[in-house]
């Protein structure tokens, strides 16, 4: 299939014209890969189970892992559900439009297809420009999980789109880098109290302080044990993986470098090529041809901004192994983390 990849520029009227066409393709069944302000999704019509199928094949993404539905206003929620709990709007007067998904129970308009076969439904109303007016535009609601192949970090550039899905899909548009960097943070509302199963941008502490208790889900951090499985399906596959082995070192940043020194060079002895994941305050401090600066370890919105971009550069240097130091959990540094372990197979030398 032959993907039409068209750009956003200063020109609203073409703009205009981009997003519909797109509107068009979604609402006869076809995907677009389209931004929106924590990665680029891969969007088909919601209420076709067709579509659903085709996202999931385009993705080679298990089908009983659910997409998350994007609306582009608040009432569109009760088209999906007919038990919207009154924390809902409470969250969505404060996070919406944004990075925030918010599990509830659907209704029958709701595809058994696009949500896995669960009984409950994802729900997210993003704040990307391009992103609402195409949802707006189809006339419809757009089932879209992240527009990566699964199992490998999601898109931040429409370039890593198109590595994964040129030739897969209908259409990409591409507004160049995105925002935010890591998915959207999804609360589960269908619990006594809501319940994170993916941390994001808007953070534990953030949800604490609008609706007053949060519980973090027993299978975040920790990894995905026999006993414990996460309620997000997508949480217990190995994710945002590079080719490369990656292992996180944790500790001072001086034992840290130090350690991280010793690894290449064993590394080295064995024939592999070691990549390197440093912030900016430790870059200079090793030397190597194959390391990746993620930013300032004080700015955690940059090291979210390009964490799943470095992953993928490591992957077109042909690495054998990467070395991550870890980083601060404050704030979105939980869901920085979330992603490097996981990318890491929860694999971490503490120093
Ligand atoms: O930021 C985002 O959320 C991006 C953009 C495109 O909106 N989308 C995204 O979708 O990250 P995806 O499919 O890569 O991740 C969706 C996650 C999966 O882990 C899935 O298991 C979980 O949401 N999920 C979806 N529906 C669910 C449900 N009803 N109950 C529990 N988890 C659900
Ligand atoms: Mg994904």
């Amino acid at each position: 299939m032959e993907t039409i990849i068209k750009k956003i520029t200063d020109n609203e009227i073409e703009n205009d014209k981009i997003i519909k066409t797109a509107a068009e393709i979604i609402s006869r069944g076809g995907l677009v890969a389209f931004p929106t302000e924590t990665v680029y999704g891969l969007g088909g019509d919601s209420f076709d189970p067709a579509a659903a199928e085709k996202i999931y094949a385009a993705k080679g993404r298990p089908s009983d892992n659910p997409l998350i539905v994007h609306i582009s206003e608040f009432d569109d929620i009760y088209k999906l559900s007919d038990e919207v709990p009154e924390i809902a709007k409470v969250l969505a007067d404060k996070f919406w439009p944004g990075p925030l998904t918010m599990i509830v129970k659907k209704n029958k308009s709701v595809p058994v297809t696009v949500t896995g076969g669960l009984d409950t439904v994802a729900v997210r109303l993003p704040s990307h420009k391009v992103a609402r007016k195409l949802i707006k535009e189809s006339g419809t609601f757009i089932a879209a999980p992240s527009a990566n192949i699964s199992g490998r970090p999601s898109p931040t550039t429409a370039k890593h789109v198109i590595d994964d899905l040129n030739g897969r899909i209908d259409m990409i548009i591409d507004d160049g880098s995105i925002e935010i960097g890591l998915e959207s943070t999804i609360v589960d509302l269908t619990e006594d109290v809501p319940v994170i199963l993916r941390p994001g941008y808007v953070t534990f502490e953030m949800l604490e302080e609008t609706v007053g208790k949060v519980r973090l889900d027993k299978a975040l951090m920790t990894g995905v044990k026999e006993n414990v499985k996460p309620k997000a399906p997508g949480m217990k596959y190995r994710h945002y993986a590079p080719k490369a082995e990656l292992t996180i070192i944790e500790g001072s940043p001086e034992k840290t470098v130090a350690r991280i020194e010793e690894l290449v060079k064993e590394a080295e002895r064995k024939g592999q090529k070691a990549g390197i994941m440093l912030s900016e305050e430790n870059f200079d401090k090793i030397c190597s041809d194959y390391k990746l600066c993620l930013g300032s370890s004080s700015d955690e919105n940059e090291i979210a901004r390009n964490l799943f971009a470095c992953l993928r550069k490591f992957d077109d240097m042909d690495i054998d192994v990467i070395f991550s130091e870890g980083f601060s959990e404050e704030g979105i540094g939980q869901a920085i983390m979330n992603r490097l372990l996981k990318a890491a197979g929860h694999k971490i030398i503490e120093v």
